[in-house]
This record gives C-alpha cells, structure tokens and sequence, in this order.
C-alpha cells in the first residue's frame, strides 16, 4: 500500500478525529496546533497522523496514531521522521511525549522516560499534560541537542 505524508489541513478534522478516538487519543487542541500537524493518506483515506506543539524551544509531540490495519508497516516509524524534522527545522530542540501503551517503540527512536517534574514549565501546563493524558501516561524526552553532540 502506497501512503503519502503531508500536512494536515482543516477538512481532515473529522478523519483525524476518528482516527484518534479509534486509538483511545484525545482530538482536543488539534485545531488551535494543526499547522503542526502531518497525515499518512492512502488513496481516499488517512492511515495515520502526528502533531506538535510547539512551545518555543520544547515540543510536545502528540497525537501519533496509525489505523489499526495499518499498523507495523513502518508508518508510525515515517511520520515521527517527518514530524521530527520539522520540529527541528521550526527550532525545537527538545521533543517530549506522554504514552500509555508505546513506550517500546519511542525508546527505539531515542526518547528517554523522564519524571514527570522534570518537564519544562510549558510543557507541564498543556493540556495534555495537567489534564487530558492520565497520570498513569509516562513522560518521555528527545533531546537533539543531546544527540547532536554525542553524534546520534
Ligand atoms: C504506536 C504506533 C503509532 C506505532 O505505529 P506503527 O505504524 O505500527 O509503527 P511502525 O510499524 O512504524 O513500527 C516501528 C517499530 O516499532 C515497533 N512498534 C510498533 N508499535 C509498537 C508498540 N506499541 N510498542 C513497541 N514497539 C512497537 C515495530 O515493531 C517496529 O519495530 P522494527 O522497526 O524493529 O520492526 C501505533 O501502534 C498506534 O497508533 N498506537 C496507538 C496510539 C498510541 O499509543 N500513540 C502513542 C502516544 S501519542
């Protein structure tokens, strides 16, 4: 199956929303960060998505869902590559995440857990952060800067 990445646009809300609901993720806040935001199209249909938020220099990256069918392809693995190197060309140098069920597969791409206090005021104050993720949710941390002058 071919998939296309690219940038979400408004008239995607409701599949991105379906797509999210169908991965127990909240669609809340997608619409006030969508220009952060890429799909996986495959024909006349979303197979995937993943946003940031950016806050200055942090990110949260959020929203990393692949339709189940979909799933173990490498798409999830395609749209954190994409997603990642806009973040990097949009000036963020840390990403961080919170994930109930894919911890295995962020630790696989360099994020660390961390303690949820070690978080960036901004980040510490999202959404997703204080209210919408459960506190079970792990924190994880991608630091480019880390990774750049340790060679990664
Ligand atoms: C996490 C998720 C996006 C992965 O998407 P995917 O398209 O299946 O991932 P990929 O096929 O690109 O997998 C890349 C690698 O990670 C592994 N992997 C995939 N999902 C994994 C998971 N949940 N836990 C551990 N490893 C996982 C794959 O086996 C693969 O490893 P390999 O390169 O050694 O073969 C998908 O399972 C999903 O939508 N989950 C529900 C939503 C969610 O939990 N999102 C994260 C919080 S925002």
């Amino acid at each position: 199956m071919n998939y296309t990445i690219r940038s979400a646009r408004p008239a995607d809300e409701p599949e991105i929303e379906r797509l999210l609901t169908a991965s127990s993720l909240t669609f809340e806040g997608v619409s006030a960060h969508l220009e952060m935001f890429w799909v996986a199209q495959t024909g006349e249909r979303l197979a995937g998505v993943a946003g940031i938020e950016c806050y200055e220099a942090d990110g949260l990256l959020r929203s990393v869902a692949v339709k189940a069918s979909d799933r173990r392809k490498g798409l999830g693995a395609q749209l954190c590559d994409v997603v990642e190197t806009q973040a990097k060309l949009a000036g963020i140098r840390r990403l961080f995440l919170l994930t109930e069920s894919a911890e295995a597969f962020f630790a696989a791409r360099h994020y660390h857990k961390i303690a949820r206090n070690q978080a960036p005021v901004s980040i510490q104050s999202t959404d997703q952060f204080c209210r919408l993720c459960p506190d079970a949710a792990v924190l994880m941390c991608r630091d480019f800067n880390a990774q750049a002058s340790a060679g990664a």
